[in-house]
C-alpha cells in the first residue's frame, strides 16, 4: 500500500508491506526527510517518530536563513546532494552542467504507477503477484535543470521495497556522472552490525559480522563482476540479533558488476545506508536529453530475527525475480562430467557415466568444459564452439540425441564472454578481446575477456551460441566465466568510464537474445563457482552454480552465509568425491548428501568407481530428494542455532507444513560429547508429529581397527577381505523415531547419545567427525 497525506501542505508517503512500514516526508525545504522503516504500526504518531530539530549544532551550515535549525548534516535523508550542507556520504556525485559538484535535488511532483516499472536496459523485479504499486518522486536541481526520479516499488506480500534513481539532463550543456547509487536512507543507529558475505574462489560467501563504528564499513567489488569476494547483499542487525529474534535490514541489488555498499554512521547517531554501481572508474557523460538509470536496489525488514529477514528475500526472488518457464519449477537431478573427467573424455566414457547415471534416478546429464575447438585443457580452444569431433565424432546432436534415447534430458557447458589466445577466434578477430594497444594483456586461467560493449562482438556470441542451441536438443546450459576484468578497455567507446557498466549491459543483451526465444532452457550461471552470484544473473537464470567447492563441510559455511540473501531453489548443490579434490576431507556419502539436498541438486563424480553399495546409497538418496524437492527447493528454510559450535542444522517445512526435513550436521567430533538437542521449530504448536531419520548406511571402513571388536573372528582392517566386504555390505546408521507434538518440537528433543567408545547399541547415533543425519518431520494421520 503507498498512502499519501499531508501536514502543512508538504506530502507524506507511507509505503506498507504486509508487515512493514516505510515513512518519509517533503521538508518545507523541498527535501526528502526519512521518518520510518521498521515494523508495521497501526498508528504512525509522526510527532513521536520524527527526530527533533530544537538546538544549532556547532560549526554546522545552515540550510536557509529563515530556520536555522535546519542543517542537512543532521537530518535523515532519503537523498542528498552535495555543497549544501550534508558532509555524509552522498549517493550521487555529478560534475553539474555549470562544472561544480554542487547539487541540491528538491521535491517537484510525484506519480503512482501500478505494478512496477521496468528499466530499459537493466534487469528489475517484476510484479509476481497481485498488490504491488510504485512510487515515483520527481526532484529537480533548480539551478542546473538536472532531474532525478526516485522510484520505490512496494512488494506487500514480500515484504520488500526496491528503489532506484534515474537521473535526467535538461540542461542544454552536457554534465559528468561520477557517482550515482541506487538509493540512499538514513536510519537511526541501534547498535548495528554490519554483516557482509566474503571470501574468494572456492570460499565463497562467509558471514562476517563488523560492528559500526564512526565512519563509513564498505562492502564493494571492483572485479568487474559482482564477485566472490564481496556479494552484493548486506544486512544490519541490532547487536542482540539472532537467527529468531531480533531487528534486522537487509539490502541487495539487483546488478552483477562492480558494486557499492556502505553504511556510515555519523555523529549524530545516524547510519546512513547506500548501494549501487561502483564508483570505481566510472564515468559517464550526458548530454541534453539523455538520462542514466542506476540498477534496482531491494530492501527489507524483519522483527523476527535472520530467518525472518532471509524468508522475506526467498519469497522475492521465487517470486519477483526469477521468472520465465522455470519460475516455481522443481528442477531437475543432475549429473556434471567436469569433476569425472575434467577434458579427458570420449563418447564412449561421457555414455557410461549417463547411463549410470540413468540407473540411479538422474534426470539430466550435462557436458561441462572440453567439447569444443582444441579444447583439452584450460590453455586453449575458448570461443571456438565448433564440436571437438575427436571427442564426439558423430556430433553434438547425435551425442544429445543419444542421451535423450536413455531418457535423460542434456546440458551444456559454454564460457562465451571469454577467448583463449590459442583459438581460432582469436586469430581471426583478435580485435573482440579486452585488450590496450601497446600493452601487454594479463591473463587469468589463460584466457582473456571478449569485449562486450562491442556490438559486433555481442553479435557473434548470440549467434554462435544460439546455432548450438538450436541445432541439439539442449534443455540446459550452464553459462561460465572464468576471471576478473583487467586492463578495461574497448575501443568501441569513446569514454572508458562507462567500460565496466557496457559491459553488463552487454552481458544483459546477450543473455535476453539467447534465452528471451528459448524460454525452455534451464540456465545456470556460474563463474569460477560463486564469483558472479547475484539477483542480477537471477533475473536470467534461475540457478547459478554456488562454488567449485563441493566439499560438504566447506559448503556449510558457503551454503549458511548465501541462504541469508537468496533461497535454495536458486543454489545449485553437487554430491562429489572424497577425499574432496581441494580440500583433501573425507566424509560420507551421506553427508555429502544431506548437504547437498539442500539445494538445486546434482552429483559431479565418475559413478564407475563407486561400490555396489554405494550406488544403492545414492539411488535412495535420489529417490528421497525426488520425494521432497518441493520442500527442499520452495519450502521455508531456516537456519537452526544448535548452541554448539561443531553443530549446524539447517531446516526446510514444505509450504502446508504437513512436513519438514531437518539436517543436522556434525563438523568435528568432540570426546564424550554432551547430548544433543534438535529443534524444530515453525511447525503446527497443537498438532503431533512423527520424526524419523532418513535411513542411511554406515560403512564399515568408518569403523578402521574397530571392527576387530565388533566381529567374531579378528580380521585385518585394511585387508582384503574388509575391503571387499565393504564394497557389497553396509551397516544401517543409527534409527530413531519420536512422535512429539509441535509445542515440544519447537522446545526441542534430545537425540539419542552419541558413540563414544564405551558401549555400542544400534540405538547410539555414530556421528564422528563430519557425519549428519536428516530427520523428516510429518504430521500424524489422525484415524
Ligand atoms: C569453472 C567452473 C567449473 C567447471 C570449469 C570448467 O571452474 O566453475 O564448474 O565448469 O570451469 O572449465
Amino acid at each position: 500500500m503507498i498512502h499519501i497525506s499531508s501536514e502543512d501542505s508538504r506530502q507524506i508517503f507511507i509505503l506498507e508491506t504486509e508487515n512493514t512500514g516505510y515513512i518519509f516526508q517533503v521538508t518545507r525545504f523541498g527535501h526528502l526527510e526519512h521518518i520510518y522503516y521498521g515494523s508495521k504500526l497501526a498508528n504512525y504518531d509522526l510527532d513521536g517518530l520524527r527526530r527533533k530539530r530544537n538546538v544549532v549544532i556547532g560549526s554546522s551550515i545552515v540550510y536557509h536563513a529563515d530556520d536555522p535549525l535546519y542543517s542537512l548534516d543532521i537530518i535523515p535523508l532519503e537523498w542528498s546532494g552535495i555543497g549544501r550542507g550534508d558532509y555524509r556520504f552522498s549517493p550521487a556525485e555529478i560534475k553539474m552542467p555549470d562544472g561544480s559538484f554542487v547539487c541540491d535535488f528538491l521535491y517537484t511532483d510525484h506519480k503512482i504507477h501500478e505494478g512496477c516499472v521496468p528499466s530499459a536496459e537493466l534487469p528489475t523485479a517484476c510484479e509476481g503477484e497481485n498488490n504491488v504499486r510504485t512510487l515515483e518522486i520527481l526532484m529537480e536541481d533548480r539551478s542546473s535543470q538536472v532531474e532525478i526520479s526516485l522510484f520505490y516499488t512496494v512488494f506487500e506480500e514480500s515484504n520488500v521495497i526496491s528503489r532506484r534513481v534515474v537521473l535526467t539532463n535538461r540542461n542544454p550543456s552536457p554534465l559528468t556522472i561520477r557517482r550515482l547509487l541506487s538509493m540512499c536512507v538514513d536510519l537511526p543507529n541501534r547498535n548495528f552490525r554490519m554483516i557482509t558475505f566474503d571470501g574468494g574462489w572456492i570460499k565463497e560467501t562467509h558471514r562476517h559480522d563488523h560492528m559500526l563504528q564512526y565512519g563509513m564499513a564498505v562492502n564493494s567489488s571492483t572485479t568487474g563482476g559482482s564477485s566472490n569476494r564481496h556479494n552484493p547483499g548486506f544486512l544490519l542487525a541490532c547487536s542482540e540479533t539472532s537467527e529468531d529474534h531480533g531487528e534486522v535490514y537487509g539490502f541487495n541489488l539487483v546488478y552483477s558488476g562492480n558494486h557499492f555498499g556502505c553504511a556510515e554512521l555519523s555523529e549524530r547517531q545516524l547510519v546512513r545506508i547506500c548501494i549501487g554501481i561502483n564508483p570505481h572508474c566510472f564515468e559517464w557523460v550526458l548530454n541534453h536529453g539523455e538520462h542514466f538509470e542506476a540498477p534496482e536496489a531491494v530492501m527489507t525488514y524483519s522483527s523476527s530475527g535472520f530467518n525472518g529477514m532471509s524468508q522475506n528475500f526467498h519469497g522475492f526472488i521465487n517470486r519477483n525475480i526469477i521468472r520465465g518457464d522455470w519460475k516455481g519449477k522443481e528442477r531437475p537431478v543432475l549429473i556434471n562430467n567436469w569433476e569425472a573427467h575434467f577434458f579427458k573424455f570420449n563418447q564412449r566414457k561421457l555414455f557410461r557415466l549417463a547411463r549410470q547415471a540413468k540407473k540411479l534416478g538422474v534426470e539430466l546429464f550435462v557436458l561441462d568444459d572440453g567439447w569444443f575447438g582444441n579444447r583439452n585443457s584450460d590453455h586453449a580452444g575458448l570461443g571456438d564452439y565448433t564440436v571437438n569431433r575427436r571427442k564426439l565424432p558423430w556430433g553434438l546432436s547425435h551425442f544429445a540425441g543419444m542421451i535423450k534415447k536413455l531418457g535423460l534430458d542434456f546440458g551444456l557447458w559454454f564460457e562465451p564472454e571469454m577467448v583463449n589466445p590459442d583459438s581460432d577466434l582469436y586469430r581471426t578477430h583478435p580485435e573482440y578481446a579486452v585488450v590496450i594497444p601497446g600493452r601487454e594483456p594479463t591473463l587469468g586461467r589463460n584466457q582473456l575477456v571478449l569485449d562486450l560493449c562491442n556490438p559486433k562482438v555481442r553479435d557473434y556470441i548470440v549467434s554462435s551460441v544460439s546455432q548450438i542451441l538450436d541445432d541439439a536438443d539442449i534443455s540446459y546450459v550452464k553459462w561460465d566465466m572464468n576471471r576478473h576484468i583487467s586492463e578495461a578497455f574497448s575501443p568501441y567507446l569513446e569514454n572508458q568510464g562507462e567500460f565496466f557498466h557496457r559491459y553488463i549491459l552487454g552481458l544483459y543483451d546477450i543473455l535476453s537474445r539467447i534465452f528471451g526465444p528459448r524460454p525452455h532452457i534451464l540456465l545456470e550461471t556460474c563463474s569460477s563457482g560463486g564469483n558472479r552470484f547475484d539477483l542480477g544473473l537471477l533475473c536470467y537464470s534461475p540457478q547459478i552454480w554456488a562454488s567449485d567447492d563441493t566439499d560438504p563441510v566447506e559448503r556449510l559455511h558457503i551454503v549458511s552465509g548465501l541462504s541469508y540473501l537468496y533461497p535454495l531453489s536458486t543454489i545449485g548443490a553437487h554430491v562429489s568425491e572424497a577425499p574432496h579434490q581441494q580440500t583433501l576431507r573425507q566424509t560420507p556419502v551421506s553427508t555429502r548428501f544431506n548437504v547437498s539436498c539442500f539445494g538445486c541438486l546434482g552429483y559431479e563424480m565418475d559413478l564407475k568407481y563407486l561400490s555396489s553399495v554405494e550406488k544403492k546409497e545414492i539411488k535412495e538418496q535420489i529417490a528421497f530428494y525426488k520425494l521432497h524437492r518441493d520442500t527442499f527447493q520452495y519450502g521455508s528454510f531456516s537456519r537452526i542455532e544448535t548452541g554448539k559450535s561443531n553443530k549446524v542444522q539447517w531446516q526446510c517445512i514444505k509450504q502446508d507444513k504437513s512436513t519438514a526435513v531437518t539436517g543436522f550436521f556434525q563438523t568435528q567430533a568432540t570426546s564424550a560429547e554432551a547430548p544433543d538437542l534438535l529443534r524444530i521449530p515453525g511447525l503446527d504448536r497443537l498438532l503431533r508429529y512423527n520424526v524419523r531419520t532418513k535411513p542411511q548406511r554406515l560403512f564399515i571402513k568408518r569403523f578402521g581397527g574397530l571392527v576387530k571388536h565388533i566381529l567374531p573372528v579378528e580380521l585385518n582392517p585394511g585387508g582384503l577381505i574388509l575391503r571387499l566386504a565393504n564394497r557389497y555390505y553396509a551397516l544401517t546408521d543409527c534409527v530413531e523415531h519420536y512422535n512429539v507434538g509441535g509445542d515440544t518440537l519447537d522446545e526441542g528433543i534430545f537425540l539419542n547419545d552419541q558413540f563414544m567408545g564405551s558401549y555400542y547399541n544400534p540405538q547410539t547415533r555414530l556421528l564422528g567427525d563430519f557425519g549428519s543425519n536428516l530427520y523428516v518431520i510429518e504430521l500424524e494421520v489422525q484415524q
